[in-house]
């Protein structure tokens, strides 16, 4: 089964019609994560929202793993997620979008694997590349496809490497020059550990990243939410068409 996992500004796919909600009890939370289920031409399609229906939970303290967890619980084999970047490559300015090829993890703290003492022997999973080409090629159709009948002309960027960091802070203008220098290209708070988890359980998964803003001290000012929020909600109307041309895909 496929599972979308929303980012800022996707809390729904309501285009497919009244969700089935699945609570699903796991090892890693007291209380149940909650999915969505809903049918579409594609088969049911799992859809959870990182931050909550509400947007509530910040990206340091989101259940990475309770989620990836539950996802695999019920089948989930492929996992699109959509996250809300900003933008470090002269390519990536806000509203464009970035299907990443490579990650770098800043983040602490974080429970960031399944793999735990007492567990029998240890996994070292590949890493080498952490995003599923043959989902991305998919997922890279439909943003194509939608474009064109849309007539959007954004920036499709089809690679690049995505630097995750801890949040819920902005990066200071000095990070975000180290990270450039580290050959990042967007920069959010929430890839990791989500895109490892999905990988120790085996779920292959590819990131529909939005740009919405510039990050920190690559053009001059600085940011605010109000900016954000204008290019998130257009951005995000384009994401919602795209799943809707990739679910809806016969292949
Ligand atoms: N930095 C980190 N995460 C983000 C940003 C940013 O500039 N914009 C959206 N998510």
């Amino acid at each position: 089964m496929l599972a979308i996992i929303g980012g800022s500004g996707l809390y729904d796919l309501q285009e497919f019609g009244q969700p089935h909600l699945e609570s699903v009890a796991t090892d890693y939370a007291d209380s149940a994560v909650e999915l969505e289920l809903y049918n579409t031409p594609q088969g049911q399609v799992a859809f959870l929202p990182r931050h909550g229906k509400q947007h509530a939970v910040p990206p340091h303290l989101v259940n990475y793993r309770a989620n990836i967890a539950a996802l695999a619980t019920v089948g989930v084999t492929e996992i699109i997620a959509v996250n809300a970047v900003g933008g470090i490559d002269a390519h990536a300015a806000p509203g464009s979008l970035i299907l990443p090829t490579q990650i770098i993890d800043y983040s602490w703290g974080r429970a960031s694997t399944f793999c735990e003492e007492g567990q029998g022997e240890v996994v070292h999973v590949d890493f080498t590349n952490p995003f599923s080409v043959e989902l991305g090629r998919r997922l890279l159709a439909a943003v194509y496809q939608r474009a064109e009948l849309e007539e959007d002309s954004r920036t499709v960027l089809k690679h690049g490497t995505y630097g995750c960091t801890q949040g819920p802070r902005l990066e200071t203008a000095a990070e975000i020059l180290r990270m450039k220098q580290d050959g990042c290209d967007i920069v959010g708070m929430t890839g990791m550990p989500e895109t490892v988890l999905a990988r120790e359980k085996g779920i292959d998964y590819a990131m529909l990243a939005l740009s919405v803003n510039w990050a920190a001290g690559v053009v001059p000012g600085i940011i605010t939410m109000d900016e954000i929020r204008a290019v998130m909600e257009d951005g995000i109307g384009f994401v919602r068409k795209v799943l809707e041309t990739l679910l809806k895909a016969t292949e």
